[in-house]
């Protein structure tokens, strides 16, 4: 298994010098500098389960069988389209949650020469997806489908991203109008489809499956991804930064976060006023408060219990 993760890490090198000497652009030296150092900063940098889960999904599909060399190469390449899109929104992302850290050091607009220039190089990672696509798997009797998937998972993560976003506006009316629904609905389509199913479907397709024929597969993925997301959001508020990579914004940016629904429904008429008098402000004071109250309810041990209820 660790020897997988070295091969994966080295399709990455390959892979990414394709992309630095794309014969469709006439590069110069600053440009092509410039692209090398934006990809090794927000492309291999995350833990790589999004990446990996495609090889090993494409390894049980042929049941135990040794892949050949080009399979191996091919899954990785999948894994490594999936680990650039997810670089893709999370640029992005950085920017419009207002974040400071990710992967353990600045978000990639942060840095001082960047700005906003991480626009265009997120759209340039999205746009790398289907530069690789179409130079390994043209030929491919699944080319098509491939495509078409990504561009469906992608339009499904971008309008995730854009009730994640404006489902603030009803928080910040009114903060009782964030449920469970709304939540659920919210991390399906910003984590769940691109963080567990679109692996899967990369590696079904490769078998040469047809994804029709599989939306049990979908369905199952899904509810794991909402689950993983759930973590996300219980993470950015209790976790260490330092372990976590990243600093949490949800209380800041008022955000229907699985731990603000929780809490509205336990609170008193009392913590009701101090959740709605602190909830979505910058200054440190009213996070703290926030968070005091999370502690006061008991979110913590209730998530831990949850947790210890899912493995038995
Ligand atoms: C990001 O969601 C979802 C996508 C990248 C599409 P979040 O904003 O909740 O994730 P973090 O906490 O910044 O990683
Ligand atoms: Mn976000
Ligand atoms: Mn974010």
């Amino acid at each position: 298994m660790a020897d997988m993760k070295s091969t994966f890490l080295d399709v990455y090198s390959t892979l990414k010098t394709d992309l630095l000497h794309d014969p469709a652009f006439e590069f110069t030296h600053e440009s092509r500098q410039w692209l090398e150092r934006m990809l090794d900063y927000n492309v291999p940098g995350g833990k790589l389960n999004r990446g990996l889960s495609v090889v090993d999904s494409y390894k049980l599909l042929k049941q135990g069988q040794d892949l050949t060399q080009e399979e191996v190469f091919l899954s990785c390449a999948l894994g490594w389209c999936i680990e650039w899109l997810q670089a893709y929104f999370l640029v992005l992302d950085d920017i419009m949650d207002n974040s400071v850290t990710r992967r353990s050091q600045p978000c990639w607009f942060r840095k001082p020469q960047v700005g906003m220039i991480a626009i265009n190089d997120g759209i340039l990672l999205r746009n790398h997806i289907h530069r690789i696509l179409k130079k390994h798997f043209r030929g491919k009797p699944y080319y098509v489908d491939l495509v078409d998937l990504f561009n469906e998972v992608e339009f499904q993560t971008a309008s995730g991203q854009m009730i994640d976003l404006i489902t603030t506006f009803d928080g910040e009316k009114d903060l009782s109008k964030y449920s469970l629904q709304i939540h659920r609905r919210i991390v399906q389509y910003k984590t769940a489809y691109y963080s567990f199913y679109l692996p899967v479907a990369c590696a079904l397709l490769m078998a040469g499956e047809n994804l029709e024929n599989h939306a049990d597969v979908k369905n199952v993925l899904v509810d794991m991804g909402i689950y993983f997301q759930v973590q996300d959001d219980y993470l950015d508020c209790f976790a260490d930064p330092e372990t976590l990579g990243k600093i949490g914004t949800d209380i800041e940016d008022f955000k229907c976060s699985w731990l603000v629904v929780k809490a509205l429904e336990r609170c008193s008429e009392k913590q009701t006023k101090i959740l709605y008098e602190n909830y979505g402000k910058s200054e440190p004071s009213n996070v703290a408060k926030v968070k005091a109250l999370y502690k006061e309810l008991d979110l913590e041990r209730s998530w831990n219990m949850r947790r210890k209820a899912m493995r038995n």
